[in-house]
Formats: C-alpha cells, structure tokens, sequence
C-alpha cells in the first residue's frame, strides 16, 4: 500500500508544475480506481496536487468506481407527496450514475406530485431505481432490519409521512422503512417540505430528530451560485448525499475563499 502510494506520489514529482495537461506517466499508471483507494492515506498537499492533473471525466470514472469499490449496501429513497418530486427523482439519478444500488418506494400522493410537478411518468422514475417496492407492501424485504440498507432518504418528505415516523406509526412501507434504519441506527435523511411551519410542525421535526432522523429541508445554498432549480436541486441532494459516505462531485464545496 505505501509502496503504491510512494509511486503515484514518485510520478507526479515528474509532472511538471502548473501543467494543466493530462500527463502521458499517469495514462499509463495506476487507474483512477487505486489512486481514489489510496487517496485517504496521502498527504492532502499532494492529494490536491494529484487532483489538479485529473479531467472531469477521470474523476467521475473514478467517484463512480470509488462507490462501487466500496460496495454500498442499497440506500432506500422515498418520494412522498409534499412538494418537490425533483428532489427524489435526482437523488435517483445520482445513485444511478454513482453506482449506488437504490430501493424506492413512492407513495401515491408521491405520484400524483410526480406528475403535476415534472414530464416524468411513474415507469420513468422506476427506472432510474434498482427496484421498488409497492407502499402497501409492509412485509417487503426493506421492512426488517435483517435487511442490509446503508440508510433512507425520503426525498421531499410530507407532514403527515414526517408524523409516523416521529410516532413510529408504521402504516405503510415508507414509515415502517425508516422506523427499521432508526432502530438499526442507519443513517435516515428527511427532506421535509412545507411552509410555513406551525409549532406542530417544529415539534414532529425535533421529535424525529430526537429519533436520530437527520432533518434536511431542502434550501437553497446561495453561496454557490445557483443558476437554475436544478443547480439547487443538484446541491441539496448532493449535501444529502454526504450524509451517507456516498463519494459524488455534486456539490461547490466551500473552501474559505470568498
Ligand atoms: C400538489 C400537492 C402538493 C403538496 N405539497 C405538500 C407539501 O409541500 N408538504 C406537505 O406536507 N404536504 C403537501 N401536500 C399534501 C400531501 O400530499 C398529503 O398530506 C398526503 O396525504 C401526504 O401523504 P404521503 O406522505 O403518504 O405522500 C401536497 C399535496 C399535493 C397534491
């Protein structure tokens, strides 16, 4: 292992500095997938100087392999029916495209927002998951802990879907889902969606993070400069995304400098 890092770190001593071609050394040297292995173990000066010689697309190649390296166990995303279907549907995409196995189940008011909100049909957003459950469903697989989940997102989550989990009143497979990862101490992400807020609203909030659940409405970050909803989306999810070790190139990090 120091022995491979000693050699990626020996070949960039050779790339000249403030080149910002790719270098013809690292072509041919260890695949992205190694460098993103030993990445953590390195120094973060050299790390970032190794960084600068990666194109976009070697580093999406390698945050892919790096997810899939890691061998995620499925993350379970909910869309409810509050506002913001968007939010669900990239957060899909985004497991797709990172080699995040994901389980979905969308309930119906989930699909009736689907469709008010985008041109997106019910067999579309499937699609974009590795499989679905019917909500109904509470003896589906992801309904029992012996299930292997790296956590939930319920992405936008409603008020009343907010209200079962803090009551853990398992109705249905989206709440008896996130009351299984609760339990299991699994990461559980609610992007909860409505405004404005009554006290009842903030108290179900603080009980369901009393419970562990991470409350994440979803706002905006105006520090980086979004230029369209899908900027806004793209960040939220890719925040959300942090939450579950999930390695993504989502999100304009900030770095200090105004
Ligand atoms: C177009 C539309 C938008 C809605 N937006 C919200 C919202 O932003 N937040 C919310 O809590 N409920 C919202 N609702 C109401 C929920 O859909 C409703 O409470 C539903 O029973 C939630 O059920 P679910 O959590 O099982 O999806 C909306 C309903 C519709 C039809």
């Amino acid at each position: 292992m120091r022995f491979l890092c000693d050699e990626m770190l020996g070949g960039l001593a050779r790339i000249p500095q403030n080149s910002h071609k790719r270098p013809e050394s690292y072509m041919t040297g260890p695949p992205p997938m190694l460098l993103a292995r030993f990445s953590y173990q390195m120094h973060d000066e050299a790390f970032a100087s190794l960084r600068r010689h990666w194109t976009h697309t070697d580093e999406r190649a390698m945050i892919r392999a790096m997810n899939t390296e890691t061998n995620h166990p499925p993350l379970i995303v909910g869309i409810t029916g509050a506002s913001g279907a968007a939010l669900g549907v990239e957060t899909l995409r985004a497991c797709r495209d990172l080699g995040v196995p994901a389980h979905l189940i969308i309930t119906e008011t989930g699909v009736r927002a689907l469709h008010l909100e985008t041109d997106l049909s019910l067999d579309d957003v499937k699609a974009l998951a590795t499989q679905t459950y019917p909500n109904k469903d509470v003896g589906a697989a992801v309904a029992s802990g012996s299930f292997k989940a790296l956590g939930m997102i319920i992405a936008p989550c409603s008020i009343k879907t907010l209200s079962g989990i803090a009551g853990s009143f398992s109705h249905n497979l989206m709440i008896r889902a996130a009351d299984v990862c609760l339990k299991e101490h699994r990461p559980v992400v609610l992007m909860v969606r409505e405004t404005p807020l009554h006290k009842g609203h903030l108290s179900l909030m603080s009980s369901a993070a009393d419970l562990g659940c991470h409350i994440m409405p979803p706002m905006p970050a105006f520090y980086a400069k979004p230029k369209s909803i899908d900027d806004m989306v793209r960040h939220t999810v890719g925040r959300a995304l942090d939450l579950f070790g999930i390695e993504h190139e989502r999100v304009k990090r900030w770095t200090g400098e105004a």
